[in-house]
């Protein structure tokens, strides 16, 4: 019997649409070779003859992308949340990156963050490394081992960082980029290569130019930063005048979606003219909630990015956000809407937990593919919550026991599987 090839029985959870919520309790979630054929009240003869997994009461929920994450700032989490993003990425961000040019500190910080984010609720990530190649290596190898699914990319920048951490100029930094891409692409089950200009900012233009160039030649997706906070997009306008947003300078670049997928974590200050040209190329939105609520960066739109149809995810941004729980990111989106509802548009109605839980799941998830649904055909990634430990006087319904592991997953609430492109993890 392959290994990739089961069944887990349980109360059965998963997002549809990101209005329609599907549950079957004490029902069948079927797995043939890594991939979802669909969850049965009743198991189908034909797959009476694989092994079946009684998760009992347990809640089965697909597992979570965070679609927005540094690996490097592991170390830093839940310090330093007093300062906006530059002062921020000088004071704490850039420090700690520039460790990673040595192998044996990159080895334990690494080792560190793989074996917490084995242990989370997030199956899929897509993950910003440092500029260090050989470090970068290194994450791959240790995600790899993990089990775990993941976009992994070397940090480009070339100007307006410290001496310790810039690459010497645009040549070298894609020299050193296009070496990794060819060793590391194909060379791994289930870590990929993603181009990473870290921002605009740290990004000059024979950089960004050669970047466009190695997304045509190899095809890689595209993951950056974009109009975060007000002080950075006033930088981007200083350092690129002849862009009509921040997002076109992405564009002018080839870096900026249509054949290039591209991930774009934040857009709290997007301009119309940038919400038209991630609409017309499908750039992805990598909504950080809590990290937008640290850095003071504001609020994002996502009520107005899910009208328009585009399409959006969930990060942690770690270590702009504290941690690396999907739960509460999927909780402090449900929050942040609400002061967006209320402070700035009562238009944009606050969203629903069935609107996070799929953003967490199906929404981030369609990066990869097909991900983040166990609708027939998606790559299985499930997790098995067990909230027994979630002590109440109340019977709850399956429904309103994930609403609550949504706001308490901290509280006495126990992983008690996880399972990611059809193999167990945990
Ligand atoms: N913009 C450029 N670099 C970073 C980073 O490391 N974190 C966040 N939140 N924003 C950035
Ligand atoms: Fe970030």
């Amino acid at each position: 019997m392959r290994e990739d090839s089961f069944v887990l029985k349980g109360n059965i959870c998963y997002a549809k649409t990101k209005d329609q919520l599907s549950v079957t309790d004490q029902g069948y979630l079927v797995c043939c070779q890594g991939v979802s054929k669909g969850v049965y009240p009743v198991l189908p003869e034909e797959y009476r003859n694989l092994p079946v997994t009684d998760y009992q009461d347990m809640l089965i929920v697909p597992g979570m992308t965070d679609l927005h994450i540094h690996a490097p700032q592991y170390p830093f989490r839940g310090l330093g949340m007093d300062l906006e993003l530059l002062e921020w990425l000088d004071t704490h961000t850039f420090p700690e990156e520039s460790r990673y040019k040595d192998l044996d500190y990159a080895e334990k910080a690494y080792g560190i963050f793989a074996e917490d984010l084995k242990q989370s609720a997030t199956t899929r990530a897509v993950v910003f490394g440092t500029v260090h190649v050989p470090a970068t290596d290194l994450l791959m190898e240790k995600l790899e081992d993990t089990g775990l699914v993941t976009y992994v990319g070397k940090v480009n920048m070339d100007q307006n960082s410290t001496d310790d951490l810039r690459e010497t100029d645009a040549v070298t930094a894609l020299d050193a980029t296009a070496a990794w891409i060819k060793e590391t692409k194909g060379k791994y089950q289930n870590t990929r290569p993603i181009l990473t200009p870290r921002f605009a900012p740290t990004c000059s233009g024979p950089l960004m130019e050669g970047l466009g160039k190695l997304q045509r030649e190899y095809g890689l997706p595209v993951q950056s930063h974009l109009s975060e906070n007000l002080s950075e997009i006033e930088w981007v306008k200083e350092l690129f005048p002849w862009s009509s947003c921040y997002g076109d300078v992405y564009e002018h670049y080839g870096l900026f979606g249509g054949q290039a997928k591209t991930v774009m974590a934040h857009c709290v200050h997007s301009s119309d003219t940038e919400v038209e040209l991630m609409k017309k190329k499908g750039v992805y939105v990598a909504h950080c909630p809590q990290s937008n609520i640290n850095l003071s960066s504001g609020i994002a739109p996502i009520r107005r990015y899910l009208e328009e149809g585009i399409p959006v995810g969930l990060g942690t941004d770690m270590a702009g956000g504290a941690n690396i729980s999907m739960f509460r990111c999927m909780a402090d989106a449900v929050g942040v809407s609400k002061l967006y509802w209320r402070l700035a548009d009562q238009g944009k109605r606050p969203l629903a937990m069935e609107e996070v839980f799929y953003l967490a799941t199906k929404g981030g998830g369609s990066f990869f593919g097909k991900a983040g649904s166990f609708e027939e055909g998606y790559e299985l990634d499930a997790l098995v919550l067990d909230d027994k430990g979630i002590r109440s006087t109340r019977t709850l319904g399956t429904k309103e026991r994930l609403e609550r592991c949504i706001y308490l997953a901290e509280e006495g609430k126990r992983l008690a599987g996880k399972y990611a492109a059809g193999k167990k993890v945990i």
